[in-house]
């Protein structure tokens, strides 16, 4: 029941309607016993800096930030994490006493969901990262810090793999649809938007699957559909496939700990991301 003590949090973003996170987070309270709700709030561009303020007037704990805000969001807060700074973006906003503070939780999220997944951390594999967007950028700024032991960044633009490959000590940039790439990494990850539902030249994966091994380590990090092409592709050579719902509740399950102190609870995240079962 929501009464005057209920806490507030919540998503900003544009669109923010079919956001999954309320149902994440909803969950998330419930499960814990916490007096708190989360909504969707729909905020038009060129306004997260209004909405920075909003979340100081109005009290609310806690923001999650999506498209079109994530880098106005940073220049609007009292202080940003390292992470943040290092990426001008946030994904997360949360109080310290009066202070509001931008995280970003994506990186360290998709290590946290890639540990959890393939049971063992990133320290000492090698990776091919295909993309080079925001996504991508948390991305290999997390496997730097979680010690990996070569990031090939590959996109389709070279210029930003550049800009992203930047971000790790560790990181080097290759070619989009280099086999050899392939062969040389223990860990695939598709960080690109091929395989999304809706997304850019349907059926499309973004690896050259023919040099995919039984014993590579395969993440998609797109989550609708749950099984892209490139997992598709994966499992039916046997190899260890991770899909993008790992990530999501990875992210969500940070900025949860982050707001409420409470450890988050990831089989009821799961479960509420998944939805009711087909
Ligand atoms: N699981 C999670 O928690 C999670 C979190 C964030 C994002 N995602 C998913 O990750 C994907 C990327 O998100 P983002 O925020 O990084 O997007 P973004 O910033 O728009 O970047 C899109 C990336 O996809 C590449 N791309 C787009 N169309 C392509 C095509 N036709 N051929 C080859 N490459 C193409 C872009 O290459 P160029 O640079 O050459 O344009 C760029 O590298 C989305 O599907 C998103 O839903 C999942």
């Amino acid at each position: 029941m929501i009464t005057g003590a209920t806490r507030l949090a919540g998503v900003i973003g544009d669109p923010v309607r079919h956001s999954l996170s309320p149902a994440i987070h909803n969950a998330a309270f419930a499960a814990c016993g916490l007096d708190w709700v989360y909504v969707a709030l729909p905020v038009p561009a060129g306004e997260g800096g209004a909405a920075v303020r909003a979340m100081r007037a109005l009290g609310i704990e806690g923001l999650s930030v999506t498209m079109p805000h994530k880098a106005d969001v940073a220049g609007a807060v009292d202080e940003l994490t390292p992470v943040a700074r290092t990426l001008g973006v946030c994904n997360c906003l949360y109080r310290r006493g009066d202070r509001i503070v931008g995280h970003s939780t994506d990186g360290d999220g998709f290590v946290a969901a890639f540990e959890t997944r393939f049971g063992r951390a990133p320290a000492g594999l090698r990776f091919l990262v295909v993309g080079a967007g925001g996504a991508a950028r948390s991305i290999v700024e997390a496997l730097g810090r979680a010690g990996a032991a070569s990031i090939v960044v590959a996109n389709r633009s070279p210029d930003r793999a550049a800009e992203v490959a930047a971000l790790a000590a560790v990181a080097t940039t290759g070619r989009l649809g280099d086999r050899e790439a392939v062969a040389a990494a223990d860990a695939v990850v598709n960080a690109t938007s091929l395989g999304m539902e809706g997304g850019p030249e349907p059926g499309a994966v973004p690896v050259p699957i023919e040099a995919l091994r039984p014993d590579h380590l395969v993440v998609d990090i797109v989550y609708e559909p749950r099984v892209t092409p490139l997992l598709a592709a994966a499992e039916a050579i046997g190899a260890d496939a991770a899909d993008g719902v790992g990530m999501l509740i990875g992210q969500a399950a940070l900025s949860f700990e982050l707001w409420t102190g409470v450890a988050a609870p990831l089989e009821a995240m799961t479960r509420a991301a998944l939805g009711p079962p087909s």
